[in-house]
């Protein structure tokens, strides 16, 4: 079923005492709106396991922000995805342009953990988008098909009950500067034809597709009424209670 979606990427940011207070001021702003939508947040990894005690008996779904591809093993410092399912967080975002650019995740690898994620029944928000010079050059829609081509599109049909897209265009991350809400619709109507023309219309019209890319309570509601755009993934609006409420009751 294709839903509208939410998810608040933390990054690195928040300690322990700053995530419980962030999820307990948004347990509570959220038990006073109506929600249309599924909500999650990303803590770090160090904070997983009490912000899925946190959030027990909330709305708000608990995501990781990475995990790595081997089952187990000397790779010290990383986590893996039986890992996250053990301590109950459902979900991960994975190929978020910052793992891609700063800890050289490419094509290769991101195929290997999303299948390592798969395996181990968790849901994933993979997240893809082309460069501002790829966008000068006109090259966005080659650079984002070749994005998917080379990972998720080689996936079973079945697989993508599993998946959530986020487009997430490199120049508008962390920038303020924001794809125009037809920019999204037009790069995101592009993946759902890809999806149309590898896997047919019925999986296609069930894939949530994310836009990320500076989201603020003042343009969620403009890119979020267009048509293939299913829900965002939030940086740093999704920091302050106020701000992510804002953005989710958009919907
Ligand atoms: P931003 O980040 O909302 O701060 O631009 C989006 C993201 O990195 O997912």
């Amino acid at each position: 079923m294709r839903n509208n979606i939410v998810a608040g990427n933390w990054k690195m940011n928040n300690d322990a005492t700053q995530t419980t207070e962030l999820i307990n001021d948004l347990n509570k702003a959220l038990e006073e709106v109506s929600i249309n939508c599924r909500v999650l947040i990303s803590p770090t990894s160090i904070n997983l396991t009490s912000a899925v005690a946190l959030t027990e008996d909330s709305v708000i779904e608990v995501a990781a922000q990475n995990m790595h591809q081997a089952k187990n093993g000397a790779f010290t410092g990383e986590i893996s995805a039986a890992m996250l399912n053990d301590v109950g967080v459902k979900s991960v975002i994975l190929g978020h342009s910052e793992r891609r650019t700063y800890f050289g995740e490419n094509d290769q690898i991101l195929t290997e953990k999303v299948a390592s994620a798969l395996e181990n029944n968790l849901e994933i928000i993979f997240c893809f988008g082309e460069l501002l010079q790829d966008r000068k050059s006109g090259n966005h829609f080659k650079v984002v098909e070749s994005q998917l081509k080379n990972t998720v599109l080689s996936l079973n049909a079945a697989s993508w009950e599993h998946i959530v897209l986020a487009y997430e265009p490199v120049w508008a991350i962390g920038t303020g500067e924001t794809a125009s809400p037809e920019q999204a619709q037009e790069m995101h109507a592009y993946i759902r034809s890809l999806l149309v023309s590898t896997y047919g219309i019925s999986v296609a019209e069930n894939v949530s597709i994310l836009y990320g890319g500076s989201v603020k309570p003042t343009n969620a509601k403009e890119i979020f009424s267009k048509e293939d755009v299913d829900g965002g993934l939030i940086g740093g609006a999704s920091l302050k209670a106020t701000d992510f409420t804002g953005i989710i009751t958009a919907f």
